[in-house]
Parts: C-alpha cells; structure tokens; sequence
C-alpha cells in the first residue's frame, strides 16, 4: 500500500505531516480575512452564544480539542458531547453544534441529532465523508481532507479533525470585534507550524519507541496523566493503547491522581504524562515517582524536552499524539495484535 510499513496504520500515521499541510493548503488562507467561516454559512460569530462538540472516542477527543479554541480565545461556553448520551442535553439557542465523525455514519452521532433539533440550532459537521449521513443533515459541511483511513484505529482522521477545525474557529474569531487579534495571530502561526512539528515528533521519537515497548511489555495497566489541553491527548493516549494492545488503561487529569489513582502506581507501573509547560505536573510527577512508577514525559517533539518547551497552542499539543500512536502500535505489534483490526471493533459503528 506504498508506504514504508506493512501495516496501514503505520503508514497512516507517517502521513499525518503531509494531511495536516494538506489542510493547512486548503484552508489556512481562509483565516486572518474570515473567509472560511462566511464560505460555510453560518451565522456571524457574534451571534453564537455555545458552542457544543459533539463526538464518539477520537472524533470526540478531536472536538474538545477543537473547543478550546472557542473558549480559550472566544470566550464562549463550551460543552462536549458523548454522542450516546446527548438524549440529557439542554438545549439552548444560538448554539453552534459541531459533530465531529470520520465516517459521518456513527449511529451514536445519527441519533444525537434528534435530541439536539431544537430551533436557532446551526449544525456544522466535520466529517472525512462529505457525502455521508452526517454531512446531509448538517447545515454546513466540512471535509478533513485526511484521505481514506483503513486502520481501524483512528490516526491520521484526528489530526485532520483537530487541523481542519481550529482553521474554522480561528476564522470565525478573526471576523469577530470580541476577540484579541494578537491572540488569534499567534494561534494561526503555531497552526501553520503544525506540519513541521509532526514531523520532527515522527523523528524525534523514533529511536525511544522499540526502547519504551521493552521497558512496557509486561505491564499489566497504563495510566495517562495530562493537564489543562494536555489532558485530551492523554485520553487519546488511553484509547489507542486499550484498543490495539488489549492492555488496560486509564486517563486522568494529572490534579485528580491523589484524589484516588494514585492508589493504583506501584513499583513499575507505566505512567504517560503529557506536559503542556504547567509546573505542578511536575509535583504529580514526583508522587508517581515515589511510589516507584516507570515515567515517561511526552512534552515536545522528542523524549528530551530540553530546549523544545513552549506553551502549548489553545487546541494542545497536537503532535504529542505522534509518540502515542506509535507506542500504541509498537506494543500491540509486540504483542502479536492485528494493529489494523483489533478484535471487536469495526472502523464504521453503525449500531446502537
Ligand atoms: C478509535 C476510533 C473510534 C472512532 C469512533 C467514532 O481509534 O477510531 O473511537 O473515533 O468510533 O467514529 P467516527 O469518527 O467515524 O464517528
């Protein structure tokens, strides 16, 4: 299948560089004037009041990154959406809907509509299928150019999502009189940076990933810790790690560990811990390694994270998803697991 590796996920995740410079291509220049928010139609964003991301597993994961940038730079209340569970949801008008789905078939995602037809609804979907269920009962429409993903695990998808959706939030806010410029200008450089980022990450990591999945091989459960937008990639973590290694694993924002996971750090356990540059991970850090957990630190675009500390951008650090995948992939493959269809899942869930 034309690239380096015999798996599809492996070479998908190596494509992540280029699709998020496909998006970049596609969209960047629809930014700093506003154009890409208008060319969708929707309403101004002064007439928003919420925004909610609505999503399943990555795509969700995709979406609360997404809604950072509405709240971090727009200031808008943001709410995300286990699509299975948005039957409880309150409806309020002037709300931006934002359904996040790869396949645009997700029975999960299909369903949450009607609980969310309300009046003053705008449904913006966020799909890699235009033509799919989805994109037909939205009002406005955009692809994530990421191409066709055949690993069920998704990879290339998310960075795609989280690519093409920050380019529509930071359009809609650099049309708004609400929002700080400085802010928005800095955000689309660090977007446009992305890229490169990536790819440095793919490289960076390369050498400590068979190292790590030695180190890792026998543990029994994982645990990811995060703060503020890190918190999101550790969950991503998680997600990969349980459905391609069949290994336990857990997330949790790094400040609710002594508030009860920290009971489950013993001698050797496996902690992740994504670094966005906030100094008391470091205190949380220091706990796991008292209680003689193994740390590894993903901050940056390698395993040193010497000289490569920056704040991250409001969506995170997207390319700490690089090192997470390939850990995912690397133990599963470790572990003699199918890294394309790991057992009971299906790349398009069209059931309840
Ligand atoms: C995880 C994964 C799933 C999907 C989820 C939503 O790697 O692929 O969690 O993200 O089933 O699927 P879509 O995006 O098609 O709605």
């Amino acid at each position: 299948h034309g690239g380096r590796f015999d798996d599809h996920m492996g070479n998908e995740i190596d494509e992540q560089p280029a699709v998020a410079a496909r998006v970049l291509d596609a969209f960047a220049g629809g930014i700093a004037d506003g154009s890409l928010w208008r060319s969708l139609g929707l309403a101004g964003f002064d007439r928003i009041h919420r925004v909610v991301v609505l999503g399943c597993g990555t795509s969700l994961h995709a979406g609360i990154a997404i809604g950072r940038v509405f709240s971090d730079l727009g200031h808008l209340p943001v709410t995300a959406l286990v699509a299975s569970e948005a039957s409880s949801f309150v409806p309020e008008p002037h709300t931006l809907v934002i359904a996040i789905s790869q396949s645009g078939e997700t029975a999960d995602i299909l369903r949450a509509l009607d609980a969310l037809s309300f009046p003053d609804r705008t449904l913006l979907a966020l799909t890699n299928n235009p033509y799919s269920s989805l994109a037909r009962e939205a009002d406005a429409v955009i692809d994530c150019l990421a191409g066709v993903e055949i690993g069920v695990a998704a990879t290339k998808t998310f960075v795609a999502q989280v690519m093409t959706g920050v380019a529509v939030a930071l359009s809609g806010l650099c049309g708004s009189a609400r929002v700080d410029r400085v802010d928005a200008r800095a955000a689309l450089e660090a977007l446009t940076e992305t890229p490169l980022r990536l790819d440095a990450a793919l490289r960076g990591w390369s050498d400590s990933i068979p190292l790590l999945t030695e180190e890792f091989a026998d543990a029994s459960g994982f645990l990811f810790l995060g703060r503020g937008s890190g918190v999101v990639y550790a969950a991503e973590g998680a997600l990969k790690l349980k459905e391609l290694t069949y290994r336990w694993a857990e997330h949790q924002p790094a400040g609710e560990l002594k508030h009860g996971p920290l009971a489950l750090v013993e001698n050797g356990t496996p902690v992740l811990a994504v670094d966005v540059g906030d100094r008391r991970l470091d205190i949380n850090i220091a706990e796991v390694l008292a209680r003689g957990g193994r740390v590894v630190r993903i901050a940056g675009v390698g395993p040193d994270p010497v000289g490569d500390l920056r704040p991250a951008p409001p969506w995170g650090p997207l390319e700490a998803v690089v090192p997470l995948q390939l850990f995912a992939r690397s133990l599963a493959i470790r572990l003699d697991r199918n890294v394309d269809k790991p057992r009971n899942l299906a790349k398009s869930v069209t059931v309840d």
